[in-house]
């Protein structure tokens, strides 16, 4: 069942290549490089879109909100689902609620479905498990078709939300006549190409893993710092840390450091830093000097030809803008999968968690 791999969780991360592949599949013309939603069609572009989602899903959804906004022009709001559900929320009948969950099951987020609904407001359900109770009781449901996804921890299901998140942002960008050619030709260009790439490296970038986890699974405690679409992504590295290999772990906007996570930093408190060669790169950079300068222990997740002089350099592959979040996840999911196996953990049954919370 694990197809020769040790555990779940690491058949799950390298099945993503073909997860992107399958979530692409009937919904990319690729000959006229447009994008089919039909599980759209009936429901207008929202005047605002509230997605409400747990844990690693709602990590997807912080991540797609940049995409949304900047191509689509829709206004997003990100929530919580059980802070949504005790909120006394503020919607509009223009409005529309995405829930975003693997399972379909969570409790808190098919809370937030009904609340929508009793509010009138039209829901649309990212699911991956075909007729969840989410699926059932959403006013239209897409489908992520990442497979059964077993191990606790989740990895392979973000991706294919990250997917489906991306080509929403298409399909309303060109609704709105907000998303740009050149935008459009770029994004699917590398989604196109993602599979293959991603395929060939993921090999190494466990190699490296493993190398990094060894060096830093001693640390009690790690920061993860991004910023842009890559804040969501420390979000979700820090969340994988903890919930696999239970070292103690934050993820911040590499902005909000100084205003008083820094004070934290000591040698034997690691940064796991988000370093693309992105417009936000010379803003990230001055955030690592200021942990350096408290002697604070950097990897950076990093692309070639970056001028960074860190601990560890972690280079992976370019992809075009925001994309590049399908080669950052794995190497963050790896690095935890990697630590966690190292220490011994129960990678696949962490302590404590259950697949699917559908308690409040
Ligand atoms: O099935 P869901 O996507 O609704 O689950 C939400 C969270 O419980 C889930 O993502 C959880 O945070 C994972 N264990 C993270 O790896």
């Amino acid at each position: 069942q694990k197809g020769g791999y040790k555990h779940f969780m690491l058949k799950e991360i390298f099945e993503q290549p073909k997860v992107i592949t399958d979530c692409l599949a009937g919904r990319v013309d690729w000959n006229r490089m447009e994008v089919t939603l039909p599980e759209l069609a009936a429901l207008p572009v929202p005047k605002r879109l509230h997605i409400v989602a747990c844990g690693t899903s709602y990590h997807a959804g912080m991540w797609g909100k940049h995409l949304l906004e900047s191509w689509a022009r829709v206004p997003v709001n990100v929530e919580i689902a059980s802070e949504f559900r005790y909120r006394d929320i503020i919607l509009d009948p223009a409005d529309m609620v995405l829930v975003i969950s693997q399972s379909g099951e969570t409790a808190d987020t098919l809370a937030a479905l009904r609340i929508a609904r009793e509010h009138g407001v039209k829901v649309a359900g990212l699911c991956n498990v075909v007729g969840s109770s989410i699926a059932r009781e959403a006013d239209a449901v897409i489908y992520t078709q990442a497979g059964p996804e077993i191990s606790v921890a989740s990895t392979k299901a973000m991706c294919s939300q990250m997917v489906l998140l991306t080509l929403m942002a298409l399909h309303w960008g060109r609704n709105t006549g907000a998303l740009s050619e050149t935008v459009r030709a770029n994004v699917l260009q590398t989604l196109k190409k993602l599979p293959g790439q991603l395929e060939t490296v993921l090999p190494a970038m466990r190699d490296e893993a493993q190398v990094l986890a060894r060096t830093y699974s001693k640390a009690k405690s790690f920061f993860y710092l991004g910023r842009g679409h890559c804040f969501p992504l420390a979000l979700e590295g820090a969340l994988k840390l903890k919930e696999i290999s239970y070292i103690h772990a934050e993820g911040y906007a590499s902005g909000e450091m100084k205003h008083g996570p820094i004070a934290l930093i000591d040698p034997d408190f690691p940064t796991f830093a988000l370093a693309l060669n992105d417009e936000l790169f010379p803003k990230v950079k001055s955030n690592i000097e200021e942990v350096q300068a408290r002697r604070g222990k950097i990897i950076a997740l990093t692309n070639p030809g970056v001028e960074l002089k860190v601990d560890h350099p972690w280079s992976i592959p370019d992809a075009w803008g925001p994309m590049a979040a399908f080669l950052v996840l794995p190497a963050l999911q790896l690095f935890s999968y990697e630590t966690a196996d190292y220490l011994g953990k129960d990678v696949d049954q962490p302590r404590n968690l259950a697949k699917s919370v559908t308690v409040e």
